[in-house]
């Protein structure tokens, strides 16, 4: 059984899930959190879906065995390719998935004009056809950035990669969602060449929110002093990485 003081496991295929992982620790501050990314195997977003589903299956097994409370998929693409299959093999777990935001995009924009940018996975799985469809009366585009998440990952400067990609859109939709959790650790690249009259949404907040909805339903809120450890598959600076993305502005 778990118990309050256990983990809350963060799972992404590197840093993209820091961005969710600070909106975990403003909605759950006293919780202690594991965060691993799977450096050794990004990018996932350009692998097939048979791929993405067994590093993700094996990311969850490495983090169940560890003995968390509950498992958050910071990863809309592992989200998008393994979720279900995720959730029928751990029924009694707690498994919070990202998924990108269109639902916050029609909250604010029922009508609008919105662009999805997201890995190709996320954009191809049946799980974004059923949320394009549910949310037919908005104009949504689909923007696939594959090669992006490599940048971001060697701490790149992402903008001459984006400015082809993304100028023909500047100033004409009303909102974009960051379907990907990479992006949001460069959405003043987005902001500068999209312009001042797209807002940018992620889905990192909802995300945060049913985690903690799930935890109090389940009596596993804890209210403590919270604290990250950090992990990755691969070698390198991955702590130091992770907390200077924490640590800056968005
Ligand atoms: N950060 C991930 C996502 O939200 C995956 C990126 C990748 O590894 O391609 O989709």
């Amino acid at each position: 059984m778990p118990n309050r003081e256990d983990y809350i496991g963060v799972f992404d295929s590197g840093v993209g899930g820091l961005s969710v992982l600070k909106a975990l620790l403003q909605e759950l501050p006293g919780e202690r959190f594991l965060y691993f990314g799977d450096c050794a195997n990004a990018p996932y977003g350009t692998k097939t879906t048979q791929q993405v589903k067994d590093l993700t299956f094996a990311a969850a097994e490495k983090l169940f065995c560890r003995g968390i409370k509950a498992l958050v998929v910071a990863c809309n693409t592992a989200t998008a390719a393994a979720i279900d299959d995720l959730r029928a093999k751990y029924p009694d777990g707690i498994i919070v998935g990202i998924e990108p935001a269109v639902k916050l995009a029609h909250d604010h924009y029922p009508q609008g004009k919105v662009g999805v940018l997201a890995t190709p996975v996320t954009l191809r799985e049946e799980k974004f056809a059923h949320l394009a469809e549910n949310f037919s009366q908005m104009e949504i585009t689909p923007i696939p950035l594959p090669g992006l998440v490599e940048l971001i990952e060697k701490g790149e400067d992402p903008e001459a990669f984006l400015q082809p990609v993304l100028a023909p859109y500047r100033n004409k939709l009303d909102a974009v969602v960051l379907g990907c959790t990479h992006y949001p650790l460069i959405a003043p690249v987005f902001r500068s060449i999209l312009g001042q009259n797209t807002e940018l949404l992620d889905g990192a907040k909802g995300t945060a929110q049913q985690t903690k909805r799930r935890l109090l339903a389940a009596d596993l809120l804890e209210k403590g002093e919270g604290c990250v450890v950090f992990e990755s598959s691969a070698e390198g600076d991955f702590e130091k990485r992770c907390k200077t993305f924490l640590e800056e502005k968005s």
